[in-house]
């Protein structure tokens, strides 16, 4: 079942981000394609976490998050934060912290969102982290899109 329903569902196809945090004196960040709007007003956002990651506690205590919406030359990147210790995740990343939040965001980026967070809510394997959006920006250039297990690039009709 577990793996149907994940073929099934990797046809959904998404961009991708990487989430970031700061916690006892460090950043934290993990690749997340499950990232999704909630609400315009007041502006809220949501993304979900598995239960086991080793992320979790910092996540969920460190009173918020900030989504890097990738761009496509940072296919690299989405890689480099889905495994290994944190300090190898940050090597040679450029990245700026939030002067408010201190929350690091990755540099190059199309889109950046600051976020407190609102509610934890538990649903099954994983956590759903609902946050208010403090802070956001965003830039021009390409997004990086996640489809059938595949990196790649949007192409308007
Ligand atoms: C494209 C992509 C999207 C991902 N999205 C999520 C996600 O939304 N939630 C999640 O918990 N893990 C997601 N992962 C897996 C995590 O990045 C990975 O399990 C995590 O970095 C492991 O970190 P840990 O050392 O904290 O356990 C995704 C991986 C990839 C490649």
């Amino acid at each position: 079942m577990t793996r149907e329903l994940r073929n099934a569902m990797s046809h959904f196809a998404t961009g991708v981000t990487i989430v970031t945090t700061r916690f006892e004196g460090h950043d934290w960040g993990m690749t997340c394609n499950s990232f999704s709007t909630v609400s315009l007003d007041p502006a809220l956002v949501l993304w979900s976490i598995r239960k086991e990651s080793l992320s979790q506690p910092a996540f969920t205590q460190s009173g918020g998050y900030t989504v890097s919406v990738l761009a496509s030359a940072q296919q690299h990147l989405a890689m480099q934060f889905t495994q290994g210790t944190q300090a190898e995740r940050f090597h040679n990343v450029p990245v700026e912290h939030h002067p408010a939040s201190l929350r690091p965001r990755i540099s190059g980026s199309v889109a950046w969102f600051d976020c407190q967070l609102e509610q934890v809510v538990t649903a099954g394997d994983h956590d759903i982290l609902i946050g208010r959006v403090l802070d956001f920006g965003s830039h021009d250039g390409e997004s990086l899109v996640y489809s059938q297990r595949h990196f790649g690039t949007f192409k308007p009709f």
